[in-house]
């Protein structure tokens, strides 16, 4: 099946027409496994791998901007975090950072990651080895992700500083393309329903391999559960008769 126009999403559009405006702060929430981590690392990264912190409750401020390392011999040296990193990337340039799970950041954490992905303009940073006052390149750019469906489920210091959000609702076709032919139907299906009865794309991938290796019927069992397994492969049933 080839996925059609229409069901690419108007949300995966809107990334698109955003980025290529040069918007270079945007959020994407909402459910799980729509490919939005994905996005947020690859899509309008055009030079060098983006870099990557997965917010926890225990995020600390040094794994945002660095801490000292010790190097032997009693020295310590500052190794920079993945948000200094990406302001400096690209030769000075500047680079993707994403900034994954974001509604988990609290406190210091959350106050940093806000200080490090304020506009080109106010960002500042002082360098601890060199005391050197350093600024994002001019390149920068900040993803943030969440599973929030509700943006209004984000701190309200954060909702204020990213002008574009974007709730992405159904997985990306590329992702969906990645599955057997087959499946593709079923599981942009599968995507849409409300919360409780959502499938996620992972489990497609998962059932997809574990079906080559012991039949449909027990995979089906093995991912979706005893309860969802008929139901699925009835779906897929009717989808390979139309
Ligand atoms: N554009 C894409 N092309 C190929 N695979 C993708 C694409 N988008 C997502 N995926 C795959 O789909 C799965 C879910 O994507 P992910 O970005 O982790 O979702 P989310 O962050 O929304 O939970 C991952 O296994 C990912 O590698
Ligand atoms: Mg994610």
């Amino acid at each position: 099946m080839i996925i059609e126009e229409r069901e690419m999403g108007q949300c995966w559009r809107d990334l698109a027409d955003v980025l290529a405006a040069g918007i270079d702060r945007v959020v994407l929430y909402g459910p799980p496994g729509t490919g939005k981590t994905y996005a947020a690392l690859h899509a309008g990264v055009a030079r060098g791998p983006a870099e990557r912190l997965v917010c926890t409750e225990d995020l600390t401020t040094g794994e945002i901007t660095g801490t000292w390392m010790p190097v032997g011999d009693g020295t310590w040296r500052w190794r920079e975090g993945p948000a200094i990193r990406a302001w400096a990337a690209n030769g000075g340039r500047g680079g993707r950072l994403v900034v994954d799970e974001v509604d988990r950041a609290s406190g210091d954490a959350l106050s940093t990651l806000l200080a490090m992905t304020d506009s080109l303009e106010s960002a500042r940073w002082r360098h601890p080895e060199t005391g050197e006052w350093t600024r994002p390149g001019p390149e920068f750019s900040v993803v943030m992700t969440t599973n929030v469906e509700e943006f209004d489920d984000l701190p309200s210091a954060l909702r204020d500083r990213f002008a574009v959000r974007l709730r992405v609702d159904r997985p990306h076709p590329d992702a969906l393309e990645c599955l057997s032919e087959d499946l593709r139907g079923p599981a942009l299906a599968g995507s849409l329903g409300d919360e409780s009865r959502r499938l996620s794309l992972r489990s497609f991938y998962a059932f997809d391999r574990l079906r080559r290796h012991c039949g449909a019927s027990r995979a089906a069992e093995l991912v979706f559960g005893d309860a969802r397994a008929s139901a699925v492969l009835d779906a897929l049933r009717v989808a390979a008769l139309s």
